[in-house]
Protein backbone atom coordinates (compact mmCIF):
# COMPACT_ATOMS: atom_id res chain seq x y z
CA UNK A 1 0.00 0.00 0.00
CA UNK A 2 1.27 3.66 -0.72
CA UNK A 3 2.74 5.45 1.64
CA UNK A 4 2.04 2.90 4.77
CA UNK A 5 2.95 4.18 8.10
CA UNK A 6 4.74 1.47 10.24
CA UNK A 7 4.73 2.46 14.31
CA UNK A 8 8.04 3.30 14.43
CA UNK A 9 8.41 2.79 17.83
CA UNK A 10 11.15 -0.27 18.55
CA UNK A 11 9.49 -3.38 20.20
CA UNK A 12 12.39 -4.09 22.24
CA UNK A 13 12.42 -2.39 26.01
CA UNK A 14 15.74 -2.09 27.56
CA UNK A 15 16.19 -5.34 29.83
CA UNK A 16 13.77 -7.23 28.45
CA UNK A 17 14.89 -10.26 27.24
CA UNK A 18 11.99 -11.07 24.99
CA UNK A 19 11.13 -8.89 22.39
CA UNK A 20 7.55 -8.46 22.01
CA UNK A 21 5.77 -7.50 18.54
CA UNK A 22 4.74 -3.91 18.79
CA UNK A 23 0.85 -4.99 18.89
CA UNK A 24 1.23 -6.81 21.83
CA UNK A 25 3.29 -4.30 23.57
CA UNK A 26 0.79 -2.14 23.09
CA UNK A 27 -2.05 -4.43 24.08
CA UNK A 28 0.08 -5.16 27.28
CA UNK A 29 0.83 -1.71 28.45
CA UNK A 30 -3.35 -0.96 27.73
CA UNK A 31 -3.63 -4.29 30.04
CA UNK A 32 -2.06 -2.47 32.82
CA UNK A 33 -2.74 0.68 32.77
CA UNK A 34 -6.39 0.07 31.98
CA UNK A 35 -7.85 0.18 36.18
CA UNK A 36 -6.77 4.19 36.52
CA UNK A 37 -6.98 4.78 32.95
CA UNK A 38 -9.97 7.32 33.28
CA UNK A 39 -8.56 9.02 35.87
CA UNK A 40 -4.96 9.34 34.48
CA UNK A 41 -7.15 10.39 31.32
CA UNK A 42 -9.15 13.45 32.91
CA UNK A 43 -6.43 14.41 35.01
CA UNK A 44 -3.72 15.10 32.55
CA UNK A 45 -5.71 16.13 29.90
CA UNK A 46 -7.40 18.74 32.71
CA UNK A 47 -10.60 17.06 31.46
CA UNK A 48 -10.06 18.99 27.89
CA UNK A 49 -10.62 15.25 26.54
CA UNK A 50 -14.31 15.66 27.37
CA UNK A 51 -14.46 18.32 25.48
CA UNK A 52 -13.29 16.96 22.29
CA UNK A 53 -15.14 14.04 22.68
CA UNK A 54 -18.45 16.34 22.15
CA UNK A 55 -16.81 17.77 19.12
CA UNK A 56 -16.75 13.83 17.97
CA UNK A 57 -20.26 13.80 18.83
CA UNK A 58 -21.74 17.12 17.48
CA UNK A 59 -20.37 15.80 13.51
CA UNK A 60 -22.26 12.01 14.51
CA UNK A 61 -25.59 14.12 15.24
CA UNK A 62 -25.53 15.53 12.09
CA UNK A 63 -24.88 12.20 9.81
CA UNK A 64 -26.66 8.96 9.93
CA UNK A 65 -26.68 6.78 13.09
CA UNK A 66 -28.24 3.50 13.28
CA UNK A 67 -24.92 1.06 13.27
CA UNK A 68 -22.04 2.83 14.91
CA UNK A 69 -18.57 0.97 15.34
CA UNK A 70 -15.94 2.35 18.17
CA UNK A 71 -12.64 1.55 17.40
CA UNK A 72 -9.95 1.28 19.72
CA UNK A 73 -13.00 1.73 22.24
CA UNK A 74 -10.96 1.34 25.45
CA UNK A 75 -13.17 2.48 28.34
CA UNK A 76 -15.63 3.40 26.30
CA UNK A 77 -16.12 7.54 26.97
CA UNK A 78 -16.49 7.91 23.01
CA UNK A 79 -19.31 4.73 22.97
CA UNK A 80 -20.77 6.00 25.95
CA UNK A 81 -21.26 9.38 24.66
CA UNK A 82 -22.55 8.15 21.07
CA UNK A 83 -25.16 5.84 23.28
CA UNK A 84 -26.90 9.11 23.98
CA UNK A 85 -27.78 9.51 19.96
CA UNK A 86 -29.92 6.56 20.13
CA UNK A 87 -28.43 3.93 17.71
CA UNK A 88 -30.23 0.67 17.26
CA UNK A 89 -26.70 -0.74 18.03
CA UNK A 90 -22.80 0.23 18.67
CA UNK A 91 -19.98 -2.25 18.65
CA UNK A 92 -16.52 -1.62 20.60
CA UNK A 93 -13.76 -3.15 19.72
CA UNK A 94 -10.34 -2.91 21.02
CA UNK A 95 -7.18 -5.36 21.91
CA UNK A 96 -6.70 -4.85 25.51
CA UNK A 97 -9.19 -7.08 27.01
CA UNK A 98 -8.45 -5.16 30.47
CA UNK A 99 -9.64 -1.77 28.68
CA UNK A 100 -13.15 -3.41 27.68
CA UNK A 101 -13.68 -4.81 31.17
CA UNK A 102 -13.41 -1.41 32.58
CA UNK A 103 -16.06 -0.40 29.92
CA UNK A 104 -18.15 -2.87 30.79
CA UNK A 105 -18.10 -1.98 34.21
CA UNK A 106 -19.13 1.38 32.85
CA UNK A 107 -22.04 -0.03 30.34
CA UNK A 108 -23.24 -2.54 33.06
CA UNK A 109 -23.59 0.54 36.01
CA UNK A 110 -25.43 3.03 32.78
CA UNK A 111 -27.46 0.18 32.09
CA UNK A 112 -26.20 0.72 28.73
CA UNK A 113 -24.82 -3.13 28.19
CA UNK A 114 -27.27 -4.40 25.81
CA UNK A 115 -27.03 -1.05 23.53
CA UNK A 116 -22.91 -1.06 23.42
CA UNK A 117 -21.36 -4.44 22.65
CA UNK A 118 -18.32 -5.39 23.08
CA UNK A 119 -15.37 -7.23 21.04
CA UNK A 120 -11.80 -8.09 21.76
CA UNK A 121 -10.57 -7.31 18.48
CA UNK A 122 -7.94 -5.70 16.17
CA UNK A 123 -8.34 -2.21 14.18
CA UNK A 124 -5.97 -3.55 11.39
CA UNK A 125 -8.67 -6.86 10.70
CA UNK A 126 -11.53 -5.80 11.76
CA UNK A 127 -14.21 -8.87 12.19
CA UNK A 128 -17.27 -7.32 10.20
CA UNK A 129 -18.80 -7.63 7.02
CA UNK A 130 -17.92 -4.95 4.80
CA UNK A 131 -20.59 -2.31 4.62
CA UNK A 132 -21.85 -2.52 7.81
CA UNK A 133 -21.74 0.62 9.63
CA UNK A 134 -23.29 4.50 9.85
CA UNK A 135 -20.37 5.40 11.42
CA UNK A 136 -16.64 4.56 12.24
CA UNK A 137 -15.43 6.63 15.53
CA UNK A 138 -11.77 6.00 17.00
CA UNK A 139 -10.61 8.11 20.12
CA UNK A 140 -6.70 8.70 20.73
CA UNK A 141 -6.48 5.12 18.92
CA UNK A 142 -5.20 5.09 15.47
CA UNK A 143 -2.01 6.40 16.98
CA UNK A 144 -1.42 3.27 18.36
CA UNK A 145 -2.16 0.81 15.49
CA UNK A 146 1.43 -1.15 14.38
CA UNK A 147 0.18 -0.15 10.70
CA UNK A 148 -1.89 2.86 10.37
CA UNK A 149 -2.85 2.44 6.59
CA UNK A 150 -4.34 -1.15 7.32
CA UNK A 151 -6.46 0.39 9.74
CA UNK A 152 -7.57 2.91 8.01
CA UNK A 153 -8.66 0.67 4.47
CA UNK A 154 -10.04 -1.50 7.33
CA UNK A 155 -12.46 1.05 8.71
CA UNK A 156 -13.40 2.14 5.07
CA UNK A 157 -14.13 -1.39 4.31
CA UNK A 158 -16.56 -1.85 6.98
CA UNK A 159 -18.59 1.65 7.11
CA UNK A 160 -21.75 2.01 4.13
CA UNK A 161 -21.64 3.69 1.46
CA UNK A 162 -22.12 7.44 2.76
CA UNK A 163 -21.00 6.80 6.00
CA UNK A 164 -18.50 8.48 8.03
CA UNK A 165 -15.76 7.72 9.97
CA UNK A 166 -14.20 10.57 12.56
CA UNK A 167 -10.91 9.95 14.11
CA UNK A 168 -9.94 12.19 17.22
CA UNK A 169 -6.06 11.92 17.73
CA UNK A 170 -3.27 14.04 19.12
CA UNK A 171 -1.71 16.52 16.72
CA UNK A 172 0.99 18.95 17.07
CA UNK A 173 0.69 22.93 17.88
CA UNK A 174 3.09 24.87 15.30
CA UNK A 175 2.27 28.06 16.52
CA UNK A 176 4.75 29.90 19.45
CA UNK A 177 4.23 29.95 22.21
CA UNK A 178 1.92 27.35 22.62
CA UNK A 179 4.32 24.96 20.76
CA UNK A 180 7.12 25.38 23.17
CA UNK A 181 4.41 24.91 26.50
CA UNK A 182 3.02 21.85 24.92
CA UNK A 183 6.12 20.21 24.31
CA UNK A 184 7.69 21.56 27.82
CA UNK A 185 4.49 19.79 28.98
CA UNK A 186 4.17 16.09 27.27
CA UNK A 187 7.87 15.61 27.15
CA UNK A 188 8.45 16.75 31.20
CA UNK A 189 5.84 17.12 33.31
CA UNK A 190 3.25 14.06 31.91
CA UNK A 191 5.63 11.77 32.00
CA UNK A 192 6.32 12.74 35.27
CA UNK A 193 3.21 12.73 36.69
CA UNK A 194 2.01 9.92 34.04
CA UNK A 195 4.09 7.49 35.50
CA UNK A 196 4.07 7.60 39.37
CA UNK A 197 0.23 7.86 39.30
CA UNK A 198 0.01 4.82 36.70
CA UNK A 199 3.02 2.86 38.08
CA UNK A 200 3.95 2.35 34.75
CA UNK A 201 6.99 4.09 33.46
CA UNK A 202 6.95 3.40 29.90
CA UNK A 203 3.21 4.07 29.01
CA UNK A 204 3.43 7.99 29.48
CA UNK A 205 7.03 8.29 27.76
CA UNK A 206 5.22 6.43 24.94
CA UNK A 207 2.70 9.09 24.73
CA UNK A 208 4.56 11.99 23.62
CA UNK A 209 6.99 9.56 21.44
CA UNK A 210 4.05 7.57 19.63
CA UNK A 211 2.23 11.97 19.21
CA UNK A 212 6.04 12.79 17.71
CA UNK A 213 5.68 10.35 15.00
CA UNK A 214 2.68 10.41 13.76
CA UNK A 215 1.68 12.15 10.74
CA UNK A 216 -0.85 15.77 11.57
CA UNK A 217 -3.70 17.77 9.35
CA UNK A 218 -3.00 17.52 5.71
CA UNK A 219 -0.74 14.35 6.02
CA UNK A 220 -3.06 11.95 7.81
CA UNK A 221 -5.90 13.35 5.63
CA UNK A 222 -3.54 11.93 2.78
CA UNK A 223 -3.51 8.79 4.65
CA UNK A 224 -7.13 8.55 5.00
CA UNK A 225 -7.53 9.41 1.06
CA UNK A 226 -4.85 6.74 0.33
CA UNK A 227 -7.76 4.05 2.20
CA UNK A 228 -10.13 5.41 0.08
CA UNK A 229 -11.96 8.00 1.89
CA UNK A 230 -13.94 11.40 0.16
CA UNK A 231 -14.36 14.45 1.32
CA UNK A 232 -11.86 14.38 3.91
CA UNK A 233 -11.52 17.11 6.73
CA UNK A 234 -8.93 18.15 9.44
CA UNK A 235 -10.11 20.19 12.04
CA UNK A 236 -7.45 21.52 14.98
CA UNK A 237 -8.66 21.64 18.46
CA UNK A 238 -7.33 23.54 21.15
CA UNK A 239 -4.48 25.31 19.71
CA UNK A 240 -3.94 22.12 17.61
CA UNK A 241 -2.83 19.78 20.66
CA UNK A 242 -5.50 17.20 19.18
CA UNK A 243 -7.77 17.07 15.81
CA UNK A 244 -10.52 15.68 14.59
CA UNK A 245 -10.26 13.97 11.04
CA UNK A 246 -13.25 13.12 8.92
CA UNK A 247 -13.48 10.96 5.78
CA UNK A 248 -16.33 9.70 4.26
CA UNK A 249 -17.04 6.03 2.03
C1 LIG B 1 -5.46 5.94 24.44
S1 LIG B 1 -6.59 4.60 24.48
C2 LIG B 1 -8.08 5.34 23.91
C3 LIG B 1 -9.30 4.67 24.43
C4 LIG B 1 -10.63 5.35 24.12
N1 LIG B 1 -10.91 5.36 22.70
C5 LIG B 1 -10.68 6.74 24.69
O1 LIG B 1 -11.04 7.67 23.96
O2 LIG B 1 -10.38 6.93 25.87
C6 LIG B 1 -6.04 3.68 23.10
C7 LIG B 1 -6.73 2.33 22.97
O3 LIG B 1 -6.38 1.78 21.70
C8 LIG B 1 -6.32 0.37 21.86
N2 LIG B 1 -5.60 -0.18 20.69
C9 LIG B 1 -4.32 -0.03 20.37
N3 LIG B 1 -4.03 -0.66 19.22
C10 LIG B 1 -5.19 -1.22 18.80
C11 LIG B 1 -5.55 -2.01 17.67
N4 LIG B 1 -4.65 -2.36 16.74
N5 LIG B 1 -6.84 -2.40 17.55
C12 LIG B 1 -7.75 -2.08 18.50
N6 LIG B 1 -7.46 -1.35 19.59
C13 LIG B 1 -6.20 -0.92 19.74
C14 LIG B 1 -5.64 0.21 23.19
O4 LIG B 1 -5.79 -1.09 23.73
C15 LIG B 1 -6.35 1.30 24.01
O5 LIG B 1 -7.49 0.81 24.66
Amino acid sequence: MKNSIQNPRKPQQINDPTPLAVKEEVRQMFDNIAPRYDFLNHFLSMGIDRIWRRRVYKIMKRHPHQQILDVASGTGDMAILASKLKPEAIFGIDISKEMLNEQHKKLKAKNLDKLIKLKVADGEDIPFEANSFDIITTAFGVRNFENLDLGLSEMHRVLKNGGITIILEFSKPTKTPVKQLYQFYFKNILPFLGSKISKNSHAYTYLPESVGHFPTGEAFTEHLKNAGFRNTTSHPLTFGIASIYTGQK
